[in-house]
């Protein structure tokens, strides 16, 4: 269904309220990875060139609502947002009462999540936040899948609510990637467990031709198998819907493990070894993929139309279990710019391995969603979307 895009819209000296996601991650008050902020900075620009007054609402964190911390303050997000514009982004507290901003000006509102009623999708909070504008632009994909008052309430009750360049592009790029793929589609999911990502798995088992499954993940569906996986993180009472999707009939390829690096303990420090699959002692932990393995997920990804890759394929923050993932990595990037696979990467693990591996350049699309990301594969409908294809239709009416 169709959206309005902010793009063309006049937006000379009108009050224009973006929501974007800034949700980054801090540590001890730094900002560790900057990529969803400069991911915005598009969008920003052409609001500002276009001479709009502009207020920028995120969140960041999960903080208590109705009280102000320091932790989740947006200043440091102020500060980094002031030098990759070039200009002054004041931060302004208790903006809901209204906010004062030149044509050509941006301020950003501290975050929404410590107003009353924002996680609640309030309407009256909802209607607060509408009051300050004359277009709502939603360009905060990472959070398009919540259903809240600054990402959704807020569409209906603005006089014009529209989708941001950012937002409209990644919508493009997933729909690209999963609604009319070139196939082979192979898919590339990790993580710890099953359980938080049954539903995605479930969903593209039954759309992607090969479904490559990583980290404590696989080690479920090799026990699955009859494997012995030692002290391995694995989900037993998993094990039947491992089994489950392994055996669908008309389902994707899942292939396994057929050596893996294994070590007493997950640390640097730890003698680690290649096995083959079916030597794993009870004391030892699967914590990477070996070589073989690599090479076997290699040839699925060498010959893909179509790459999807959330989660990394082991413990690659160290070293010694890193080379898995790095070589699934370097896979996805030779099969994009050699092979012309169109390829989608999400989630801040996959970021960060994307940063450490020095590919970014190399793959079609890094999605800013973590959550949202997953909701779009598994083929939800994200809530602020509906807003917007709802507000569009109402006002062809
Ligand atoms: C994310 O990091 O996935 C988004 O910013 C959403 O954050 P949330 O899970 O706290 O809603």
């Amino acid at each position: 269904m169709p959206i309005i895009h902010m793009n063309d819209l006049d937006l000379s000296n009108q009050r224009v309220l973006i929501r974007e996601d800034l949700n980054v991650p801090l540590s001890r008050g730094q900002i560790t990875s900057d990529t969803r902020i400069r991911m915005a900075i598009p969008t920003l620009k052409s609001a500002l060139d276009a001479g709009a007054r502009v207020m920028l609402l995120s969140h960041l964190g999960r903080p208590e609502e109705g009280v102000f911390d320091e932790e989740h303050s947006l200043a440091p997000i102020a500060a980094r947002l002031s030098e990759l514009l070039g200009m002054e982004v004041p931060l302004v507290q208790n903006w809901l009462s209204g906010v004062d901003v030149a044509p050509g000006q941006i301020v950003l509102c501290e975050n929404v999540r410590f107003n009353r009623g924002e996680k609640a999708n309030d309407p009256e909070l909802s209607k607060q936040i509408a009051r300050l504008c004359d277009i709502f632009v939603m360009d905060a994909f990472a959070t398009a899948h919540r259903a809240e008052a600054s990402t959704c309430g807020v569409i209906e009750y603005a006089p014009l609510s529209c989708a941001g360049p950012l937002l409209a592009q990644e919508l493009e790029a997933l729909k690209r990637g999963l609604e009319s793929p070139k196939h082979p589609v192979v898919a590339i999911v990790g993580g710890s467990k099953i359980s938080t990502k049954l539903p995605v798995l479930d969903s593209l088992s039954k759309k992607v031709d090969v479904l490559i499954v990583g980290g404590g993940i696989a080690n479920t569906f090799l026990a699955a198998q009859g494997y012995d996986v030692g002290k391995s993180l694995y989900e037993p009472d998993l094990i039947d819907e491992a089994d489950r999707l392994t055996n669908l009939k008309t389902g994707a390829k899942i292939p396994l493990p057929i050596d893996v690096v294994v070590a007493e303990a997950f640390s640097a420090e730890a003698e680690s070894y290649i096995k083959e699959i079916n030597q794993v002692d009870e004391e030892e932990k699967i914590l990477d993929i070996g070589p073989q393995t690599a090479e076997l997920y290699k040839t699925f990804i060498q010959t893909a139309g179509t790459i999807l890759w959330n989660g990394p394929v082991g413990a690659f923050e160290i070293e010694q279990f890193s080379h898995g993932t790095r070589a699934i990595a370097e896979a996805i990037a030779e099969a994009t710019t050699t092979q012309h696979a169109f390829s989608i990467a999400g989630g801040g693990d996959t970021i960060a391995a994307i940063d450490i591996f020095g590919i970014s350049k190399k793959i079609s699309y890094i999605s800013t969603g973590g959550g949202a990301f997953l909701s779009f594969l598994e083929g939800e409908a994200l809530p602020a979307v509906v807003a917007l294809e709802k507000h569009a239709k109402e006002r062809t009416l």
